[in-house]
Formats: structure tokens, C-alpha cells, sequence
């Protein structure tokens, strides 16, 4: 499935709290030539949050390698608040048609403001079908995350189990299906 700029529109608005502020833009960016040193310079703090657990060493260069390259089967978004760059989503498209979050990040100076709950949102809009989500163990404050973001999308019926995955070991996992918005 391709995914293009217009396919996620042009801007997400976020929501004020006080109505005569206005609000800060929010965008998704789908990553390309132009953005992708944007997506792997944010891709390195991801990297960060999760060494204790990993225990990756950087290169030679001190740079993390990355689990999920893009290109192929992986598409990125950047999220862009008020012109920052504030996150980033991976998204692995899997044989059937369906699509799994590989990995998904907000700048801690960005967190607990709804931005990472208004990204997922845009992104499924723009990519409706089966998906599913895994969170690695230890990870429990993200599994919290995932289940209010689902929970908080028009109504959706989610499964969550534990799951062995081949990479990353037991994990949590949440499957769902993003409705195809009815053609107007
Ligand atoms: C997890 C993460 C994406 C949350 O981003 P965020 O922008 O702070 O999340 P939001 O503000 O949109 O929160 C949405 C909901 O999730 C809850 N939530 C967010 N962070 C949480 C946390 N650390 N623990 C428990 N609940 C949390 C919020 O309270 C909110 O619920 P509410 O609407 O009832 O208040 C961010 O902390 C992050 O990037 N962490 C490191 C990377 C990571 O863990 N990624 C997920 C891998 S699967």
C-alpha cells in the first residue's frame, strides 16, 4: 500500500485548551530523501530509551544501530509540531496487507501532551486495515500508552495477549482493525 503526503492530508490540527490560543500545528511527515537524516537523528534518542534492556553498543562512529531500516517492506513519519521535529513512527507492512508499529517515539519534551496519542490516531486514519503493536517486557508504561490510544480511537474492538516473538522475546501485543472511512 502506498502512502503519500495526501493520503494523511495536509495538517493534523491539535486541539486548544484555551480558545483564544492558538493552537500548535501538528503535521506527519511520510520520511523520504529530504527528511530521512530528520528520522534517524530521532531515531538515535528511540535507540537510547531502550539500551539498558538491548545492551546495544554504538559503532565506531557512537551511533546506535537501528532495528527497522526503512525502505521495502517499512515506511516512516515524522511527527512536526510547530515545525520541531517531535517523533517518529515506523510502520512494517506484513504479508496480507496488514501493518504492524515497529517502532514509535515521542521527544520526552513532547510527552504527556497528547501528541503521541494524536500521531497513531492520524497515521491509522491514513492507513486503514488489520494492525498490531508488540511492546517488549519491562515495557509496561508503553503497553499503558497503547491500550489508552486504542481505547480512545472511535470505537475499535482490540484483542492484547502475550506473545513469543522471534526477535524480541515474550512481549504484550494488541491486535485491532482501523474501519476504511466511509466514502463521502
Ligand atoms: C510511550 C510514548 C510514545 C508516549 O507518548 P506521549 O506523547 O507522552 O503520550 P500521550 O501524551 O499521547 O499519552 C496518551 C495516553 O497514554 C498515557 N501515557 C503516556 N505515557 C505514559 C506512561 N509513561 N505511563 C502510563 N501511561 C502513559 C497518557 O497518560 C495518556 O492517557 P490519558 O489520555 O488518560 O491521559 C513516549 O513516552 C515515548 O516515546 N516513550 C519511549 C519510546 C516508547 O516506549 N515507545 C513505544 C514503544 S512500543
Amino acid at each position: 500500500m502506498e502512502v503519500t503526503p495526501t493520503d494523511l492530508g495536509p495538517k493534523e490540527e491539535a486541539e486548544g485548551l484555551m480558545s483564544e490560543t492558538k493552537p500548535p500545528t501538528m503535521e506527519v511527515i511520510p520520511v523520504g530523501a529530504a527528511n530521512r537524516d530528520v528520522y534517524n537523528n530521532l531515531a538515535q534518542g528511540y535507540e537510547a530509551e531502550f539500551l539498558a534492556t538491548t545492551g546495544k553498543e554504538p559503532d565506531a562512529q557512537g551511533v546506535f544501530e537501528l532495528d527497522t531500516k526503512m525502505g521495502n517492506d517499512v515506511r516512516g513519519f515524522v511527527l512536526s509540531v510547530a515545525g520541531v521535529p517531535a517523533g517518529l513512527i515506523a510502520v512494517r507492512l506484513k504479508d496480507g496487507g496488514s501493518f504492524e508499529v515497529a517502532e514509535f517515539y515521542v521527544v520526552p519534551s513532547f510527552r504527556k501532551q497528547a501528541w503521541g496519542q494524536k500521531f497513531a490516531h492520524a497515521v491509522w486514519r491514513a492507513m486503514p486495515g488489520k494492525w498490531e503493536i508488540k511492546q517488549i517486557a519491562g515495557a509496561e508504561y508503553a503497553a499503558e500508552f497503547w491500550r489508552k490510544t486504542i481505547g480512545a480511537f472511535p470505537p475499535m474492538e482490540f484483542q492484547e495477549d502475550r506473545y513469543d516473538d522471534s526477535y524480541w522475546g515474550m512481549v504484550t501485543r494488541q491486535r485491532f482493525v482501523i474501519a476504511t472511512p466511509p466514502s463521502t
